[in-house]
């Protein structure tokens, strides 16, 4: 298969986790023979530093013809400590999953058995997480008109829902849920926001069309609850933007770090893969990033091209390479690997040729070898 894909490294650990993802995509290439074509484009503050735009129009361009964007993270303190600042590196971002039509952000969330102890909540509750945060990523407060009034004392942000913005992303969630465990949470504020009652009207009046599928509505407080005193009861959790955003970082503390993570925006035209971790400015430049996330992304963007073996295979030997304990050290502080590390061992385990990866050589930091 021939695929051209986007890369966007943006700012921080970007752009070495990105690395990570492009070298195991090339050894996925080498081994089932398949044809990726790599273009780079600017994103976030390091456009702004060079372009003034975060989100420069050849990026956009580059973006709409390729197959696939691998996105890595955005955001820089520089702009993150200025209110006042005129342009923001997040814009970027915003702007091209607004332009792209990225109406869904599709968040798994997993336990490594192995890594259950990493977690700092109790085994017994988290043992056997395997639920999916359905994010609606282009609408509600992050895009509504938002603004100061004169004398600029009070600041606004509106929140605003159609009932065909809800459709679509329910749509997908109710699919996902049908071919999961067919258990459908809509967390909303229903109780307060005419928005989320919007929400509900419309996830009950699609329930109809999906009857296998029993539907459960929960409110934000408490789903923010219920994820880490019993996250096992959730399969799909749809919800809007910014509640998506909040509970899927919280979702997150339950496999042990944020690092594991991957997500999947999609909508009407090319797909986008991101981390949902940020850009970790204080990591950046020193290789100790977790890239899994990353390149679990990477396996998602197979996973979208059809490429399920493929990217069956990047997750068995991550679940592999997790359990013989080569992981960065966000999972553990005393024997970790570096972020490149994990991109050439994961590489090396992918190449049909390597018979047998020696990792005790990998913690004394050389290359594992046959
Ligand atoms: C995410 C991020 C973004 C968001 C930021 C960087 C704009 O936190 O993808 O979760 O809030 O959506
Ligand atoms: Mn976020």
């Amino acid at each position: 298969m021939k695929k051209k894909i986007a890369v966007l490294p943006g700012d921080g650990i970007g752009p070495e986790v990105t690395k990570q993802a492009v070298k195991v995509l090339d050894a996925i290439a080498h081994r089932f023979g398949h044809e990726f074509e790599y273009k780079k484009g600017l994103v976030g503050a390091v456009a702004i530093e060079e372009t003034g735009d975060p989100l420069p129009e050849e990026t956009l361009d580059l973006c709409e013809k390729s197959d696939a964007i691998l996105f890595g993270a955005i955001g820089d303190p520089k702009y993150d400590n200025d209110p006042s600042a005129k342009v923001r590196p997040e814009e970027g971002l915003l702007r091209l999953r607004k332009s792209l039509g990225l109406f869904a952000n599709i968040r798994p969330v997993k336990t490594y058995q192995s890594l259950i102890d990493r977690s700092p909540l109790k085994k017994e509750r988290i043992e056997g997480t395997d639920l999916v945060v359905y994010r609606e990523l282009t609408g509600g407060i992050y895009f509504g008109e938002k603004g100061r009034s004169e004398d600029g004392e009070t600041a606004y942000d509106h929140c605003t829902y159609s009932v065909e913005e809800i459709e679509r992303v329910a749509e997908l969630a109710f699919e996902a849920a049908q071919n999961r465990r067919k258990k459908l949470t809509l967390v909303d504020k229903a109780n307060v926001l005419e928005t989320s009652r919007l929400w509900r009207q419309t996830v009950q009046a699609k329930a109809a069309n999906y009857p296998d599928v029993e539907v459960e509505y929960l409110f934000v407080d408490n789903a923010a609850m219920q994820i880490i005193l019993r996250p096992n009861q959730f399969d799909v959790i749809l919800t809007e933007n910014m509640f998506g955003d909040i509970i899927s970082d919280e979702s997150s503390v339950i496999t042990g770090s944020i690092g594991l993570l991957p997500s999947a925006s999609i909508g009407e035209k090319t797909s986008l893969f991101e981390p949902i971790h940020g850009s970790f400015p204080q990591a950046a430049g020193k290789d100790i990033a977790n890239p899994i996330a990353a390149i679990l992304s990477a396996a998602m963007m197979l996973d979208h091209f059809g490429l399920k073996e493929e990217a069956d295979l990047i997750n068995s030997n991550i679940d592999f390479m997790v359990k013989k304990g080569l992981v960065t050290q966000d999972l553990d502080s005393h024997n970790f690997v570096t972020c490149s590390k994990v991109g050439d061992a994961l590489s090396l385990l992918l190449d049909q040729t390597i018979a047998e990866v020696r990792f005790e050589n990998m913690f004394e930091g050389k290359l594992p070898v046959i």
